[in-house]
């Protein structure tokens, strides 16, 4: 392949990103996990299914950092999920611990890449790994946008039994309960979300997006979600690696835009080979500013504990 990408964590949401990367011959994949032999296991496994699916993309797994060499786009996955017992703070001090490691690793490796965080939490993430590795603003952003405009995007096709490809939608701020959906700017072809459901259903809606992560993992228990999170990570990784220029709500370092400044926040961004081209600025209403200022500071006062 043209193109390689690394993904570190070869858990549920690195290995289901490395399947579809290569499924799709967007690159070649290196996988990366402290747990050596499950990165390798799973690339075996990969590669036995690529004479029957019909794929040339080669997918490699370890523990070694060196094969991730000259990788145009890195994917960061691994950390840890809470464990009973484990507060959010305990959390983000550990996964600080592992991104802080990783990134190392991969930009010593590879600097010219383009960092996509998933690790959460995340917008605390993308802040320590724009930190480490000193890259530009472009260069640097996480995932968590396009999962909840998909998320969003779904229970709206599915309340209007309309194709999913019908349906746009939006969702701004930070990755968590405080996330604001933008129903204004939800469409089905063209045609404006409010023109369609009532008031009461869209709200329903918006707080069912807010709680997605959640609703998966009380189905799931032991674990979070992974096929939509992985989906949403090779949309921006394909993206990227084709140019396509496209619009996605990404974590985005922000330098003055939407009024914030030195801050992850996601924001619609325009995504392309040299990663985060621009950051799109909406004119937002006065309810949606309160909302979007209320995530802000929920991001705020992570970072803030980051130190
Ligand atoms: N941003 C989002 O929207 C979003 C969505 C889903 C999951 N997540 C987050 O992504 C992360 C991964 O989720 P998952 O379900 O794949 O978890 P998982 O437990 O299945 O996988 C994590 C992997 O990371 C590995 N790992 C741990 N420390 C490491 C290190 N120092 N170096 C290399 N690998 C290491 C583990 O061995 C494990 O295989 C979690 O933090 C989760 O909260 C974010």
């Amino acid at each position: 392949m043209d193109h390689k990408v690394t993904v570190v964590g070869a858990g549920h949401v690195g290995a289901t990103t490395a399947q579809r990367i290569a499924e799709a011959e967007l690159a070649d994949v290196v996988m990366v996990d402290i747990a050596a032999d499950l990165a390798t296991g799973k690339a075996l496994d990969m590669m036995e299914s690529a004479p029957v699916l019909g794929f040339n993309a080669r997918i490699t797994g370890g523990g070694d950092y060196d094969p991730t060499a000259g990788s145009d786009v890195c994917v960061v996955t691994a950390g840890l999920a809470r464990k009973p017992g484990m507060s959010r703070d305990d959390l983000l001090k550990k996964n600080t611990e592992i991104t802080r490691g990783v990134v190392e690793e991969l930009v010593s490796r590879s600097p010219d890449t383009i960092l996509i965080v998933v690790t959460n939490p995340l917008d605390a993430m993308c802040e320590v790994a724009r930190r480490v590795s000193g890259f530009p603003r472009e260069r640097v952003m996480g995932m968590a946008g396009v999962l909840d405009a998909a998320r969003m995007r779904w229970f709206i096709a599915d309340e209007l039994r309309v194709s999913v490809q019908d349906v746009d939608a939006f969702v701004l701020g930070g990755h968590g309960d405080s996330m604001v959906p933008l129903p204004r700017f939800a469409t089905v072809n063209g045609i404006p979300l409010p023109n369609l459901l009532s008031a009461d259903r869209i709200e329903a809606i918006n707080e069912r997006t807010r709680k997605g992560g959640a609703e998966i993992v009380n189905y799931y228990k032991d674990g979070s979600a992974y096929y939509a999170p992985s989906a949403a990570v090779v949309d921006m990784v394909a993206a990227i690696l084709r140019d396509k220029r496209k619009i996605l709500p990404c974590a985005a370092y922000l330098q003055g835009e939407y009024g914030i400044e030195g801050l992850f926040v996601g924001v619609p961004v325009k995504l392309g080979r040299r990663g985060v081209e621009e950051v799109v600025e909406l004119e937002l209403s006065a309810a949606e500013r309160a909302e979007l200022d209320r995530s802000v500071e929920a991001v705020r006062g992570l970072v803030g504990a980051l130190a």
